[in-house]
């Protein structure tokens, strides 16, 4: 049975960090007798360049038909001037809504050797292993109305959650939890909004179900900090959209370089996955981006929607092996030896068994 990923390249290094994550998948997929059929679509700035809407339809046809879907990243300067929808992020965004991802899991935690790769001091950062749970189509990222008044000198958007938005994401937190340390730490503005008094009435009431869990509550300007100083108290964070965009930036401190950092997108149809970094413009098309991230994001792919468990496992062990014996790309080797993207990935790909 042939499975379909659709491969998003899109923007910036998108395009270089998808490739060696597509040599990996290959390589896993050789070894375990899987068949995949690949089909490369265009999205955010790269699809605007062709005179296309950042998410053409037939790209999110591609996505809902697709097993899984690997995207590298959108978001081009050029194109900084058009009306948020128009943008290349529009086209994530709309692609996020139209897969109905809801769930975003982005796992921080340190890889073997980077301890002291990043600003934290390795006694700090020391033990981390979190998962941030962030809701993903709902918020002041979707919320209505929203818009920009000109005549009156204002602008405004909404931030919105239902019951029902509220549960399914707090029952992924949970149902994460379950499987790792046992300890949720719901994040909001409870002290100040409305829809954090929702969200904390909610996420209290559905952990009832789930008895082996401890939840505990914290706001977010607390818990920003508590990420930084004593992020090894943290198993699965669960947090709104754009809390969780924030936070799971300042989570990659922790693991040394947010190249590093993988995400899964999942709703109930395919999912969707990216590695958290950003386009970045800057080193683009220099092959000296870090593909871990993007990766790391395939592994997720293979467990999430592919229930290639055991697969997955084996990625994630050829990271662990690759690190392990020194190889670093340049976000982690603080100006030391490093490798390419692309020779960072055949080691990896070769590191698989
Ligand atoms: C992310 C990104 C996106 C977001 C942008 C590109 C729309 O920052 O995936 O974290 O804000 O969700
Ligand atoms: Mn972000």
């Amino acid at each position: 049975m042939r499975q379909s990923i659709v491969l998003l390249p899109g923007d910036g290094i998108g395009p270089e960090v998808v490739a060696g994550a597509r040599v990996v998948l290959e390589a896993v997929a050789r070894r375990f007798g899987r068949e995949l059929a690949f089909e490369s679509c265009p999205v955010g700035g790269a699809a605007l360049r062709q005179g296309l809407p950042p998410l053409p339809p037939a790209t999110l046809a591609a996505c809902q038909g697709a097993e899984g879907v690997l995207l590298g990243a959108v978001g081009d300067p050029a194109f900084d001037h058009l009306p948020s929808s128009e943008r290349p992020e529009g086209g994530l965004l709309a692609l996020r809504k139209g897969l109905r991802v809801y769930a975003n899991l982005r796992p921080a935690r340190i890889w073997p050797g980077c301890e002291g790769a990043g600003p934290l001091k390795p006694e700090v950062a020391k033990g981390s292993d979190l998962l941030i749970v962030r809701e993903l189509t709902g918020g002041l990222y979707f919320g209505e109305p929203r818009g920009i008044d000109r005549a009156a000198g204002t602008a405004f958007n909404t931030m919105r959650y239902s019951v029902a938005e509220v549960e399914r994401i707090a029952r992924v937190a949970f149902d994460a939890a379950q499987r790792r340390r046992r300890l949720v730490t719901s994040v909001d503005k409870a002290n100040v909004l409305e829809t954090s008094q929702l969200w904390r009435t909610v996420v209290t009431r559905i952990a009832r179900d789930y008895r082996e869990v401890t939840l505990q509550h914290m706001y977010v300007d607390a818990c920003a900090m508590a990420l930084v100083t004593a992020p090894s108290r943290f198993d699965v964070i669960l947090t709104e959209n754009l809390f969780g965009d924030i936070l799971s930036d300042e989570a990659a401190v922790i693991s040394g370089s947010i190249g590093l950092l993988p995400s899964a997108s999942i709703g109930d149809g395919p999912g969707l996955f990216e590695p958290v970094h950003g386009s970045a413009p800057d080193i683009a098309g220099r092959d000296i981006a870090n593909p871990i991230g993007a990766i790391a994001s395939v592994a997720m792919l293979l467990e999430h929607s592919l229930g290639a468990v055991e697969e997955a496992r084996a990625i994630d062990a050829a990271i662990d092996r690759v690190l392990t014996d020194g190889h670093r790309t340049a976000d982690l080797a603080g100006g030391g030896a490093h490798v390419s993207c692309s020779r960072m990935a055949d080691l990896i790909a070769a590191a698989v068994t």
